[in-house]
């Protein structure tokens, strides 16, 4: 029976780009889509931009450009990356549309009249001279626990306690720099433990796999709360129908982006949205990552009962990616963008490579960088894709390009293979690509195995006839290899189609062979990785942390008398990069240099303006020391750090859920 399937990743936010750690959501979705297409399902993928919140705002405020112009672009960037790497949506959209403001207003109504939003006024960071209220990690300040300084509103990273925002020492904006002030404000509260029960038969049927169940069960164990949907304007999202100036919180009209893209797409294609979304004929799954898991298991579903709304069949998540062990750091260079893979690398290589270590588990995933490169080479381009190239050429070749029947061995290869299909499919209906790709892997060891006993190359010289037969089954069995590797790997799929002159294949084509059927000329299906290019795009995603070159000497200067250590011990000097350099009107040596310390901006004339132009200095690094007092000088005041913050590398990491 042909099972009709919508099936969404998580929105990516719209302020960053697509890296090879959202890939491994995306792909695993898209491969897992491809695989339910082609067992004839009829199965459609959906995706778009999580577009709301306040890093979008204040992103686009530092481009100086509006939210949707940013928004815009990043659209295309994300759509490009995904392309670029064969994530094939039937709709891309994004969250900041119609389709989206119309279901969040009704959700939102229905969820009003059923009961459940209460209205509390709360106290909450605010910038005055900013003018906008404040998330938590727009703030930094004093760990109230260990004294750490530059901690975040609401947790320090130092000693990893967790404290109100209230509670931090020193706060200050990141925004403005200014300390934030307490305001107090209505806030809009969806009751979340209304639906405690309910949520809880829904575990019971199936909605979540057994794996996070133990999680689940510590959030009823500490308790559901009351879920904040509200933020006071300015805000980049959707009004609050009724309000003034409320918007409702980027998280909840964030999964609601999941049906405006039906919606978008059931327009575009003549289909009922209803039928889709709340009729019974259709199965809803969810891929995410295991760190948006209380948003998807416990509010997306609680939110879609209290507007008596369909629940969702099945939440996948999957775990983290690490590469070489370790979280992805923008310094080692293992941060790496999806954009700069590609220039770089087949992305089939990822694809690959990822399905060999994805499982239905939330475990993290490791990309060791080592084995990436063996693990390609020995197995996908050594093992499968050698089988094709060293029987192929030799078909078209010498013997017409003409295939011709199986023999009992070569039955009995191709058979064995066969065999393997329903098991095959249930790895991958199961999310067990791992194992799919062990099994996958150990057929073409058998398929290699034959051809080394038949040796082709060898008797082709002596029996063409009987050589025939040996590429006969050889070709048969590349033709069902690529059906059970076709869902991770369409692009090598299609090169194999037209080389064996076939119809794009499908997993019910694994039972029919291929005999007395002309082939055309074989092409290249996929290179080695070469170990230089992966170093190359390592080198690539590095964030210059160190100067291009030493500037002392360029100065000339004769060296100051020495210094006794104390003095020494008393200057705190920092690397700063130069945010911007100008001249100075009247001044033949000074630059005026505005310094970026870590995230605080100092103010400094410095006596170079003969040895460096100024729109050469900017983003360079250069050391600074850090608490020389202030200087009033002829053109202006030479600073001490300020407590001004910008939005730094630091807070960007930190851009994701909240906002
Ligand atoms: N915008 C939210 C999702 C809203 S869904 C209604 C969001 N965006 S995200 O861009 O931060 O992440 C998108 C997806 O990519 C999430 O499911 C997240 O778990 C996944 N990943 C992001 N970084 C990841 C890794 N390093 N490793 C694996 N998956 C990761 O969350
Ligand atoms: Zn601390």
């Amino acid at each position: 029976m042909t099972r009709k399937l919508l099936v969404t990743s998580a929105l990516p936010y719209a302020n960053g780009p697509i890296h090879i750690g959202h890939l491994v959501e995306y792909l695993q979705t898209d491969i897992w889509v491809r695989f339910q297409k082609a067992v004839g399902n009829e199965c459609r993928y959906f995706c778009a931009d999580d577009t709301h919140g306040t890093p979008i705002m204040i992103r686009a405020k530092a481009e100086e450009i509006t939210p949707e112009a940013l928004i815009d672009r990043v659209h295309s960037e994300h759509y490009g990356d995904f392309t670029g790497f064969g994530i094939e949506f039937d709709n891309y959209y994004t969250t900041h549309s119609e389709e989206n403001r119309k279901f969040s207003e009704m959700i939102y109504t229905r969820a009003s009249e059923a009961g459940v939003i209460t209205k509390k006024k709360i106290q909450q960071a605010y910038d005055e001279q900013e003018k906008m209220w404040l998330p938590d990690r727009y703030i930094q300040g004093t760990c109230p626990r260990c004294k750490a300084a530059d901690q975040y509103g609401d947790s320090c990273d130092s000693c990893g306690a967790h404290y109100q925002t209230t509670e931090l020492i020193d706060p200050v904006s990141t925004v403005s720099g200014n300390p934030p002030i307490l305001r107090e404000s209505t806030h809009y509260f969806f009751q979340l433990s209304q639906y405690e029960d309910a949520l809880k038969e829904l575990f019971k049927a199936g909605y979540i796999q057994d794996s996070v169940q133990n999680k689940l069960d510590e959030w009823f164990d500490v308790g559901l709360k009351d879920w904040d949907i509200s933020r006071d304007g300015p805000y980049f999202g959707f009004k609050i129908p009724d309000t003034e100036d409320k918007y409702f919180y980027v998280w909840l009209d964030a999964p609601i982006g999941y049906m405006a893209s039906i919606k978008n797409y059931c327009d575009k294609n003549g289909l009922d949205f209803e039928d889709l979304w709340n009729g019974d004929e259709y199965e809803i799954y969810h891929f995410i990552g295991k760190d948006i898991m209380y948003f998807h298991a416990l509010f997306w579903p609680a939110v879609l009962m209290s507007a008596n709304l369909r629940m969702p069949n099945k939440l996948f998540v999957h775990g983290f990616l690490t590469v070489n062990g370790q979280k992805m750091s923008k310094s080692k260079g293992t941060f790496i963008k999806a954009s700069t893979y590609l220039k770089h690398l087949d992305p089939q290589y990822l694809r690959y490579y990822y399905a060999s270590k994805l499982t239905s588990g939330v475990g993290d995933i490791d990309l060791s960088i080592e084995d990436f490169i063996n693990r390609v080479n020995s197995d996908l381009v050594g093992k499968l894709a050698n089988l094709a190239s060293r029987s192929g050429p030799m078909l078209t070749k010498k013997l017409d390009g003409m295939l011709g029947t199986l023999d009992a061995e070569g039955r009995k290869l191709v058979d064995a293979l066969i065999a393997a299909k329903d098991e095959i499919a249930d790895c991958y209906e199961n999310l067990n690509y791992a194992a799919a790709i062990r099994k996958i892997s150990a057929l073409a060891d058998v398929c290699n195995k034959y051809v080394e006993e038949h040796q082709p190359w060898t008797t082709i010289k002596t029996d063409s006839e009987g050589t025939r037969t040996t590429l006969t089954a050889i070709l048969n069995a590349v033709k069902v290899l690529t059906i059970y590797l076709k869902p991770v790997l369409p692009e090598f799929a299609v090169k194999i189609e037209q080389f064996l002159a076939v119809d794009p294949l499908a997993f019910a084509d694994v039972d029919t062979v291929l005999e007395n059927h002309k082939i055309n000329k074989f092409v290249r299906l996929i290179e080695r990785i070469e170990k230089e290019k992966v170093e190359a795009m390592v080198e690539e995603s590095k964030e210059q942390t160190a100067p291009q070159q030493a500037t002392q000497i360029t100065l000339n200067e004769p060296l100051a008398a020495e210094c006794e250590f104390d003095d020494f011990m008393k200057v705190d000097m920092r690397v700063a990069k130069i945010a911007n350099a100008s001249a100075v009107e009247g001044a033949d040596k000074l630059l005026q240099l505005e310094l970026d310390i870590g995230g605080v901006t100092k103010n400094v004339f410095a006596g170079i303006s003969k040895a460096y132009k100024p729109e050469d200095l900017a983003g360079r690094l250069v050391l600074c020391v850090a608490n020389l007092k202030p200087r009033k000088m002829r053109f202006g005041i030479s600073e001490p750090p300020d407590k001004r913050r910008f939005c730094n590398e630091k807070n960007n990491r930190r851009n994701r859920a909240a906002g």
